[in-house]
């Protein structure tokens, strides 16, 4: 079969203290007035100064936006939409973890679009540009900065619903992984898990193209060797440069050949639950590879062997159970508070998520997601 395939990569700035620069390409790009999108924490003691200090460098007005929930809802954006409305903000900067820029990027769409956000969600809805963008990731996983994704919690269905359209891709991202420093273990384990998630599916992926392929096997190789390194020793900077490397090698994957079963199995957990994505993910991975992993051998091998396992006695589910364990991380939905009463609702959501299913290497009948979630409780 001859290759065809497209690419989607945002311009990336990538080191410590990159984000001190932020001004002269806010101006750059022609903003005169920012909303600036920010994780609550951030707003603490003196941690946002370098940033508002270029952009006054630039005599650029910034309003500071820091209402953003962890897994925000579409409460949030309406919220942020009417401040930078009300401010007349010409550009949005996203400053936090995949919540924080996902709350951004979609306001700047929304500022050029009329209508409510719900009218917006799923794929390809809007219709041109919003604001410029510059997104800086504080966590090191969600990939959101590099993607033309957002996800957002839809309060009266329950569910994890997302919003895709090329218009989200950002002007600019600006990776300085010294603003991971102070995320908690716990962050740092669920946001690099999703990052490790999006590396292996994007690479088992039935779309996956040569470039995603060649960034998830860089990703995978950063991510099992120094994930473990910045959740147990949070103040060791080269552990966290390398798991920030890696998730952006991951996020590069991700925003072109998108992840399958796993996310597609952990989505019924965000919202019936409220388990953080990362976590859910994490806790799926094991068991939906291992159900697959007869399909997409070859590629299962290739993963075995960047991880360095000795496939004769032990696999990659194994692997990634003992990372889970290394980073404190659950290994059953169970000990998540999942009840067996909730299997059959979440097997038929998982199933029908098509536009992710349909990625999957194996075509998984309900039966035989109904048995990975029975395994994944424990039994
Ligand atoms: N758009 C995408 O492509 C995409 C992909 C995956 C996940 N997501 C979404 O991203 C969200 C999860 O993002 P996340 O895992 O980055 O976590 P998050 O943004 O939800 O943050 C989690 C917690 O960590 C704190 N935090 C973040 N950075 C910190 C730092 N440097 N120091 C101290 N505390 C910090 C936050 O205050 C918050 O309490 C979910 O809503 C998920 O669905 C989006
Ligand atoms: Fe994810």
């Amino acid at each position: 079969m001859s290759l065809y395939f497209s690419h989607f990569t945002p311009k990336i700035i990538f080191g410590n203290d990159c984000s001190n620069e932020v001004g002269s390409h806010v101006t750059a790009l022609g903003g005169k007035k920012v909303l600036l999108v920010v994780d609550p924490f951030m707003t603490k003691g003196d941690m946002l100064s370098p940033v508002l200090d270029s952009l006054r460098k630039e005599s650029i007005a910034v309003e500071i936006f820091s209402e953003v929930e962890p897994e925000p809802s579409l409460r949030c954006i309406r919220n942020s939409v009417s401040s930078a409305r009300l401010l007349d903000c010409d550009f949005v900067i996203g400053l936090g973890g995949g919540s924080a820029m996902d709350v951004a990027k979609t306001t700047a769409a929304m500022l050029k679009h009329e209508g409510d956000i719900v009218e917006y969600l799923g794929a390809n809805k809007f219709t041109k540009s919003g604001t410029p963008t510059i997104l800086m990731p504080t966590t090191a996983g969600t990939g959101s900065e590099l993607g033309r994704g957002a996800l957002f919690y839809v309060e009266e269905r329950r569910t994890k619903e997302s919003i895709f359209s090329d218009f989200m891709l950002t002007n600019l991202a600006m990776i300085d992984p010294k603003w991971t420093l102070t995320c908690p273990a716990s962050v740092t384990a669920s946001s690099g898990m999703d990052a490790l998630s999006h590396a292996m599916e994007s690479y088992t992926n039935k779309f996956a193209t040569p470039i995603s392929m060649a960034v998830a096997e860089k990703a995978i190789a950063l991510l099992t060797k120094w994930l473990p390194v910045a959740v147990n020793d949070g103040t060791n900077l080269v552990g966290r440069e390398q798991t920030a490397l890696g998730a952006m090698f991951a996020s590069i994957a991700l925003a072109n050949a998108n992840t399958h079963a796993v996310h597609a199995l952990a989505y019924p957990l965000q919202g019936a639950n409220r388990i953080p994505h990362g976590v859910a993910n994490s806790v799926m991975m094991p068991f939906v590879f291992e159900a697959i992993s007869d399909s997409a051998s070859d590629r299962f091998e290739r993963i075995a062997e960047i991880m360095e396992i000795d496939t004769q006695n032990d696999s990659v589910s194994q692997a990634l159970f003992r990372l889970s364990k290394e980073i404190h991380l659950p290994e059953t939905i169970h000990a998540l508070g999942v009840e067996f009463d909730q299997i059959p609702s979440f097997t038929t959501h998982a199933h029908q998520n098509r536009r992710l299913m349909n990625n999957c290497p194996k075509d998984l009948s309900e039966d035989q997601i109904r048995t990975i979630f029975m395994r994944a409780m424990g039994n």
